[in-house]
């Protein structure tokens, strides 16, 4: 089966990550990465992308809260003070190992999938203008992109399940009301993004008059930004739970703004909308076990693919250089093909997971690989064959009992559609783009899609998302994730072997430049940062390098001899990891 696939540009706005395609010449103008400090701490760490929040985390660890609690409580105050990614309004995904002890239990890992769904009316015809083209203003910019947010759902079920029992959800959502109706200090990467946002943001009255109130323009570092509605949901959420968000007046507002931004969502959408925890995804690499996020993410299964394809070579022995980078972009270049073909909601379609995830099946896609580069026009989806078995913004902690958790979500865009539902405060993702608007269609990410990830009522589109939890002898090694669209999954792929394979301590492996490559396009992507030597060697192999400004955050922890070490991704301003 050979596909020619035709590609929509990949474009990109959304924040953290502008996968925006930058020329050669322009390389000399592109940021470099600023280097990250190991931060250190013995009792707890939060790594998360905007202080305030992070120091929110470290505070419940301080009260006896486990790293759920912590969890909960830094998703609840980042839909504060970090609106372009953290959110209620949203979704995402949660990956947590609870130690031997915790609860009573054996040590366990657990996946929460917490992604937002189609409405019941959606049709997978839904993101088509009348000649039957996909039409991007549907699926990212009119009310018909939004999915049925999942955090609040998400949240509340991994405090109800996993949390210590010894924080009330009410006490977790505590410290973001007191943000939103006292106001904090607009400041760092929320100062940066504003502005590339406010045209979007300025569409919507209900949204203008909270996130640009300098007379239409973006609030500015050092304003205060004040937000009374997001307050009164919290508060209804700590005082009555999740019900309270998705029954009633709030989800009313929501249906109705969501409706008259054009789309489908009834209030009948938000009562229905669950949680689901899922079982994670699992794999090994040179003897440690890899813990991440299952269908509807692509993000575990396709690391976890890519680490079977590269555990055939001796990175180590190769260091960080060409041959190495070399194998490194052949094995993204079969893992996307792959998602674009396999992967979609699994509760509405058959995936391939234990053959994708196979060491089996990694022994014969590497076996394709020469030491030259394959043209993407000549890899083509696997046949990963049937197995037994059916199978953005990302925060990392650890407590001292060595309970992780690694959670990203998102409003898929910066700041998702732009959209505050009057009098709720809720800003609404652009989700749904995430799914295919046609067989052979990409998304805003450049990443095509066929008939497994088409719209569908109820359905869940298909994410990059990868949270992750590296165990050693089943106890926490490194807890990683990122931001980033497309990007998440090679991200989290060069942490992991940074640390494994090229023996980097975490702030160099979340700090070293990244590459990109994802099938479609042939292009791979470079950070500055890699020797031009380096880059000159791959382009004589045969693959197009492309640099492009530094994108995705990831936020981790490495658990070392002296203790924990936290590394927040130097790339966005605000970043913080908090140890004690
Ligand atoms: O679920 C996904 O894969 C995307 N909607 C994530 C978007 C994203 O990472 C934007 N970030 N920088």
């Amino acid at each position: 089966m050979r596909r020619i696939i035709s590609l929509t540009l990949a474009l990109f706005l959304s924040g953290t990550l502008a996968f925006a395609q930058s020329t050669p010449q322009l390389a000399s103008t592109l940021p470099t990465i600023p280097q990250a400090r190991g931060i250190g701490g013995h009792f707890g760490m939060v790594v998360a992308q905007e202080r305030l929040a992070a120091q929110i985390g470290v505070g419940i660890l301080d009260r006896g809260g486990n790293a759920v609690d912590a969890a909960v409580a830094v998703g609840f105050a980042l839909a504060v003070t970090y609106p372009r990614a953290g959110n209620l309004g949203g979704g995402g995904f949660m990956v947590i190992h609870l130690a031997k002890g915790a609860r009573g239990n054996e040590a366990r890992d657990i996946a929460i999938d917490y992604r937002e769904t189609a409405p019941e009316a959606a049709t997978p015809t839904m993101f088509l203008d009348a000649a039957g083209n996909p039409d991007p203003a549907k699926s990212r910019d009119s009310g018909l992109s939004v999915g049925v947010p999942g955090t609040v759902a998400g949240l509340a079920l991994a405090h109800d399940k996993y949390g210590s029992g010894r924080l009330s959800l009410a006490e977790l959502i505590a410290p973001a009301i007191r943000l939103a109706e006292q106001g904090f200090r607009v400041q760092d990467d929320l100062a940066d993004s504003l502005p590339a946002a406010a045209k979007k943001l300025a569409r919507f009255p209900s949204t203008a008059g909270i996130l640009l109130k300098n007379g239409g323009k973006p609030l500015q570092s050092g304003d205060r930004l004040i937000q009374f509605d997001l307050a009164d949901t919290l508060q209804a959420i700590a005082a009555r739970g999740p019900r309270a968000f998705y029954e009633g007046t709030t989800a009313k507002l929501i249906a109705d703004a969501v409706q008259q931004a054009g789309g489908i969502m009834t209030e009948q959408d938000l009562a229905n909308y669950r949680a689901i925890e899922r079982p994670v995804v699992r794999g090994t690499y040179r003897g440690r076990t890899i813990v991440s996020m299952p269908p509807p993410s692509s993000g575990g299964v396709h690391l976890i693919e890519m680490l079977n394809i590269l555990e055939g070579y001796d990175l180590r022995h190769l260091g960080r250089g060409d041959e190495a980078l070399h194998y490194f972009i052949e094995a993204m270049k079969r893992a996307y093909a792959d998602r674009a073909v396999f992967m979609g909601d699994p509760d509405a379609v058959k995936i391939p997971q234990a053959g994708l995830i196979s060491k089996k099946y990694a022994d014969s896609l590497r076996a394709e690989i020469t030491d030259k580069a394959t043209p993407s026009a000549d890899i083509h989806p696997g046949k990963p064959g049937e197995h037994e078995g059916q199978n953005t913004t990302h925060h990392s902690i650890i407590d001292r009992d060595g309970n992780a958790v690694s959670n990203t979500y998102t409003l898929n865009f910066s700041y998702g559609l732009g959209l505050i539902a009057d009098g709720t405060g809720v800003l609404l993702n652009n989700e749904l783009d995430d799914f295919t608007a046609k067989a052979g269609a990409s998304n805003a990410y450049g990443l095509v899609g066929f008939a497994a990830n088409l719209p569908g009522p109820g359905k869940r589109p298909l994410s990059s998302m990868t949270p992750t939890i590296v165990l050693q002898d089943g106890k926490p090694l490194l807890i990683t994730g990122s931001p980033g669209g497309s990007r998440i999954i090679t991200a989290v792929l060069q942490v992991v072997t940074n640390v494994i394979d090229f023996q980097m301590p975490v702030a160099d492996a979340v700090s070293a430049p990244r590459i990109h490559q994802q099938w479609q396009p042939e292009e791979t992507v470079v950070e500055p940062g890699f020797a031009p030597e380096v880059l000159a060697a791959l382009t004589a192999r045969g693959h197009m390098i492309v640099p492009t400004r530094p994108g995705t955050s990831a936020n981790s922890i490495e658990v070392t001899a002296d203790g924990y070490v936290g590394a927040a991704d130097p790339r966005t301003r605000g970043a913080l990891a908090a140890g004690y």
